[in-house]
């Protein structure tokens, strides 16, 4: 496949994962209404689904049908959904706004945004546990990556690392395991899907599209935290300066803004470098890496 028209290809993988989603998801018209109302409307209510589109692109560059990766891509994006809820109770960030909205607890209520997290988490495994065309070997190996890249050890892990710092002093390499784990972890599970889908990858182009992931991984929290900085609320969709509020351990808190956005354009060069040997059908990939360090939202 040649992609010519980046953004004809993020409109079409945005529709399709909207689509899946939207059917995946229990109507208002089951019961309990209210939790399905509160998973439906912090799941479907914007966001850039920068995570499918991961999805998509390695699998545009692995020559995959995309129809096969409709499922995966719901599941990462389901559990993000589900974080985002878990991220901004008062417990952790004690955020009131999120893509443009009210948090989930401040919608609803503090009970129905934990359960509608759960219930999202739990989705997103049944989702790729059910998901048709997949190979069953290949989709156990997606389970069992997408499991442990949102536990303990994976984007949990980071979570709690960044709660327990709150208002201590971190050195980079700390921060730097913060961030490869609470938002990392999901970002390289992204890539994963469209690796496992594959299921026979030659090692070497393996090893590339998840350096690639490591890379975009990292930049991405570290551009998170820039824009927590410099952005606008308005364009955000979330409050900034939290992070300054809460004092939490950041990239432009430790290092200063400039070298912040020097490592995330350096990380950035990484990921494509990593990448070169997937010529045109790497086009995808390549231009999510360029957009995701320098966006504004
Ligand atoms: C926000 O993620 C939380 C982080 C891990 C930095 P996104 O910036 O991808 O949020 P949405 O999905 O576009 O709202
Ligand atoms: C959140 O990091 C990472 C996860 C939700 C796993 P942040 O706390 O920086 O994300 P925002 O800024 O609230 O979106
Ligand atoms: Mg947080
Ligand atoms: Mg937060
Ligand atoms: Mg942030």
């Amino acid at each position: 496949m040649r992609v010519n028209d980046l953004d004809a290809f993020r409109t079409r993988c945005q529709r399709r994962v909207e689509t899946a989603l939207d059917e995946l998801l229990p109507p208002t018209s089951v019961q309990p209404s209210r939790l399905h109302e509160a998973m439906r409307y912090s799941v479907l209510g914007g966001g850039k689904r920068i995570r499918p589109l991961l999805t998509y692109a390695t699998g545009a560059a692995l020559d995959l049908d995309p129809a096969l990766l409709d499922r995966p891509a719901c599941a990462i994006e389901l559990i993000h959904a589900y974080s985002l809820i878990h991220d901004d109770l008062p417990a952790m960030d004690d955020d009131d706004l999120r893509r443009g909205r009210p948090t989930c607890h401040r919608a609803f209520d503090e009970a129905t945004a934990i359960l509608a997290g759960d219930a999202l988490q739990a989705l997103a495994f049944q989702s790729l546990a059910e998901a048709p065309g997949l190979e069953a070997t290949n989709r156990v190996a997606m389970l069992g990556h997408l499991a442990r890249a949102s536990g303990s050890r994976g984007m949990v892990g980071g979570q709690a690392l960044d709660l327990a710092a709150e208002g201590r002093a971190l050195d980079v390499a700390m921060l730097e395991h913060i961030h490869i784990h609470k938002t990392g972890a999901l970002i390289r599970a992204s890539v994963q899907m469209g690796i496992l889908a594959h299921g026979a990858l030659d090692p070497d182009h393996r090893d590339r599209l998840d350096h690639y992931a490591k890379c975009i991984g990292l930049a991405f929290q570290i551009q998170d935290d820039v824009l927590d900085v410099e952005g606008e609320t308005s364009k955000i969709g979330k409050t900034a300066g939290r992070d300054q509020a809460l004092e939490k351990a950041t990239y432009p808190a430790l290092v200063g803004l400039t070298e912040a956005k020097e490592m995330a354009a350096n990380l950035t060069s990484d990921a494509l470098a990593a990448i070169e040997v997937f010529a045109e059908r790497g086009d995808p990939l390549r231009w999510i890496a360029d957009a995701l360090v320098g966006r504004t939202s």
